[in-house]
């Protein structure tokens, strides 16, 4: 029995989706722990491509029971909108659950999500626009509903119309139009009658799935650079996703957390504002963008790209607890001649930093220091393990290993689910 968070080691987008969806195939049960709609978790299986944006990655198997979990914020329209697309291509919803806990996203809340970031005038987060955001606001101010309000209707109407009072002088302070309760309530009595049955209270299901020793994946979503406590504030989302809150975001004791495998891209990117050190504005950033498709899974927008940054990666690992590292989206780098990696970061003052990623205006003024590496300018999509791999790959992946002070638990030379292996015992050291 373990109890796996995969996690963001970077900015989001590292291909937490495709890793969850090749370590499915052994759990019993997925459990996305924070996040909302915001999340474009890209899955390419026997389905064909699918991009996950509520529902956990681990649905395209029929024996695993998925749970959007009570860290969750849960927008019951695009969640039906979801439901409705994996079904038509065949995917069963059987399994799928809902934590009768997690925060109901309403549409008021995509409203000011927009609202919010017009008033912010130039200094824009930059935002998915899908209240994610507002939504996490309202349940830290205690006006928020729960999915498992749907289920009690007359406690949902008094608590619609108490949050109301104040949503509805937001929305006109910020310039848009009151919301009728009548109309929003009928609106949630129809999500109640196609919800209801998935509805649940975690709490003893995930005690008797740990009890009986069941094996369960914790799927963060973004990654610890956008976490509101521990990345660039404010260019961040507003919940956690590191590990240290996979298991209160899923519904597991603290304790319960045996392994934790960080995310990341064998380069960076990054997609909304803040700063971002490693940024590319060359043709190389150019050729990431292109060969990596780099553009948003949920807005479409580009994603800035830079070399890797083997500070962050350090940060991430020590914060995570990390066991083991997957490095995703080796092969976009197949074809550059020489790599550079940022190993640390000058400040305005002189100060190096080489392990910590400082607070954000400090940050914003970094200069990275840089190592190169030379490239293996041939194709990697075709290797299946780690011997396979060229010795530059090898070195490369073993000196990112080496600066998150992790081993390598998985590399992924493509995008499909069998284009990936499992690292076996890593050595860190560099080969000649
Ligand atoms: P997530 O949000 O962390 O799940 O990542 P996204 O799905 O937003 O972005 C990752 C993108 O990279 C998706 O388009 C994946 O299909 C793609 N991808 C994942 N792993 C690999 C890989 O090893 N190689 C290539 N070329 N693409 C990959
Ligand atoms: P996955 O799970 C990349 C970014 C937005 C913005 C900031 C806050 O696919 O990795 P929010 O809508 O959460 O209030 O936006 O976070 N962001 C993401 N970037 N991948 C995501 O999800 C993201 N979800 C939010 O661009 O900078
Ligand atoms: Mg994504």
């Amino acid at each position: 029995m373990t109890v796996t968070a995969v996690v963001g080691a970077q900015w989001g987008d590292e291909g937490k989706g495709r890793i969850v969806d090749y370590l499915a195939k052994r759990a019993n049960y997925v459990i996305r722990f924070q996040g909302g709609d915001n999340a474009g978790h890209t899955v390419i299986n026997d389905f064909g491509k699918t991009v996950l944006h509520l529902v956990p990655c681990g649905i395209f198997y029929e024996n695993v029971h998925n749970i959007i979990g009570t860290g969750c914020v849960v927008n019951p329209q695009s969640l039906l909108e979801e439901i409705a697309h994996l079904k038509s291509i065949g995917v069963s919803c059987d399994r799928l659950w809902i934590s009768s806990r997690a925060q109901m996203l309403m549409p008021y809340h995509r409203t000011l999500d927009e609202l919010e970031e017009q008033a912010r005038g130039a200094d824009t987060i930059g935002t998915t626009m899908r209240g994610v955001g507002p939504a996490y606001s309202d349940k830290a101010t205690r006006s928020g509903l729960r999915i498992g309000d749907l289920l009690q209707p007359d406690w949902l109407e008094a608590r619609l119309d108490n949050a109301l009072k104040t949503i509805n002088r937001k929305l006109t302070i910020l310039g848009g139009q009151p919301v009728d309760g009548r109309e929003v309530y009928e609106l949630l009595m129809e999500f109640r009658l196609q919800l209801a049955p998935r509805i649940v209270d975690t709490a003893p299901i995930l005690r008797m799935a740990l009890e009986a020793g069941n094996d369960i994946l914790l799927e963060g979503q973004l990654g610890v650079m956008r976490d509101l406590d521990w990345g660039i504030y404010p260019y961040v989302t507003s919940s956690h996703p590191t590990a240290a809150f996979a298991p209160s975001g899923a519904g597991l004791p603290a304790g319960s957390l045996d392994e934790v495998h960080g995310v990341c891209k064998a380069y960076s990117t990054c997609v909304g504002d803040g700063p971002f050190p490693v940024e590319l504005h060359d043709e190389i950033g150019k050729l990431m963008q292109d060969v990596g498709k780099e553009f948003g899974a949920t807005t479409g927008r580009p994603r800035r790209c830079g070399w890797f940054d083997g500070v962050a990666i350090r940060y991430a690992a020590w914060l995570n607890g990390m066991t083991g590292l997957a490095i995703t989206k080796l092969d976009v780098l197949d074809s550059i001649e020489t790599l550079k990696i940022c190993t640390g970061y000058r400040l305005a003052d002189g100060t190096v930093l080489t392990d910590t990623v400082p607070d954000t205006s400090l940050l914003m003024d970094a200069q990275p220091l840089w190592e190169e590496m030379p490239g293996w300018v041939t194709p990697t999509t075709g290797c299946r393990s780690w011997a396979a791999l060229p010795v530059e790959a090898r070195n490369y992946v073993s000196r990112i290993s080496e600066l998150a002070g992790v081993p390598v638990a998985y590399v992924s030379v493509g995008p499909e689910r069998d284009n990936m292996f499992g690292r076996g015992s890593p050595a860190l050291v560099t080969e000649q």
